[in-house]
């Protein structure tokens, strides 16, 4: 089988790297043409181990081509926010992507994605884009949703790969597929970390030497809530809070409870604890998942993740597990 007349030169088995729309629509079409399958895992560059763990996942499927887009997208940003600041290694990234087997990138300028006058149309994320993230970024999640419905509708891929790092964005974007009736699959993958426990994210790099130190103590926070799940919603927040109170170094924007999709916290069963914080000009945010009342002592029937559609297998080698200190986990 061979690719139809026109269709922008791909190698297979190397790194292609495309930076218009319509040459990865016709590659990915192509690809599909001949009987295998894509898997997009967008991102904004400056790739760490959390963007390597999502391409390895999307690398266990078979007969896929992982396809990565890099793109620090300008609608997601709001005034005064690092979109300028934002760190940019592309020449790096694509020696990463090549190391990792990836075969293809697309990497758009601006105008490629939304021409000279910008886009007049952009999706609304519903009252969950109002909360957490929402409230303190406004705007954030509408242009987060547009720029990821552009790259769903470009590639049209079978798989897409986010991660539970940034959780609300992860549980917005499989809304929009289920509520648009998109027919990619969206698959969660669980938050890398430091040794410390901090989580891996570009904007670690703008941490001061003491920030940093100090900020390892938003995922401990966190384990200490997830040890007190056998207690309830309170106690979960209690202790975080006992732990972030010897801290005030750190300014807490939010530390929520909430239901796995960000709904109210259930009485009994599986929930998520998120945080967003301040250090220095830095701002932060974690969350991890929390067994509540009888799921916290292994009784529930909640307990899995299945909800996170996990296709590519969880070792579980990154989830935080309930009662355990936040050393023994890794946090
Ligand atoms: P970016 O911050 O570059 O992240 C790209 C993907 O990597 C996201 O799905 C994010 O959740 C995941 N990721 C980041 N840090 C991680 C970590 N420590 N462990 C696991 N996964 C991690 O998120 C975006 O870009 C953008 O909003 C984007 C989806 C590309 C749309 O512009």
């Amino acid at each position: 089988m061979t690719f139809p007349k026109n269709t922008p030169k791909f190698t297979r088995g190397e790194l292609n790297v495309y930076r218009r729309p319509t040459e990865v629509s016709q590659v990915t079409a192509a690809l599909r043409g001949v009987g295998r399958n894509v898997a997009l895992v967008p991102t904004m560059g400056a790739l760490h181990d959390g963007h390597r763990e999502l391409i390895r996942r999307a690398k266990r499927l078979p007969n896929t081509v992982v396809a990565v887009s890099i793109f620090v997208n300008p609608l997601q940003f709001g005034e005064g926010e690092d979109f300028d600041a934002y760190p940019r290694s592309l020449d790096q990234d694509l020696d990463t992507l090549r190391e990792l087997g990836v075969e293809l990138v697309f990497v758009p300028e601006v105008e490629d994605l939304y021409g000279e006058s910008g886009v007049a149309v952009t999706l609304d994320p519903g009252p969950l884009g109002a909360e957490l993230e929402g409230e303190m970024r406004p705007g954030h999640f509408g242009g987060m949703l547009t720029v990821v419905a552009k790259l769903l509708n470009i590639a049209r891929p079978h798989y897409a790969f986010f991660g539970e790092k940034d959780y609300q964005q992860l549980v917005l974007v499989k809304r929009m597929v289920a509520d648009l009736n998109m027919e990619t699959r969206i698959v969660g993958v669980p938050t890398v970390r430091e040794d410390d426990g901090l989580a891996l994210s570009s904007r670690n790099a703008y941490l001061s030497e003491e920030d940093r130190r100090s900020a390892a103590v938003l995922s401990t926070a966190l384990g200490m809530g997830v040890n007190a799940g056998a207690d309830g919603a309170e106690a979960v927040l209690e202790a975080a809070r006992r732990e972030l109170a010897a801290h005030p170094e750190i300014e807490i924007e939010y530390l929520e409870l909430r239901g796995t999709d960000l709904g109210p916290a259930p009485v009994d069963g599986e929930a998520r604890l998120l945080i967003a914080a301040r250090l220095g000009r830095t701002r932060l945010i974690d969350n991890t998942p929390v067994p509540l009342g009888a799921a916290a002592a292994g009784l529930g029937d909640d307990q899995d993740e299945a909800e996170h559609d996990d296709v590519a297998g969880d070792d579980g080698r990154n989830a935080a597990p309930a009662g355990t200190t936040p050393s023994q986990q890794g946090y």
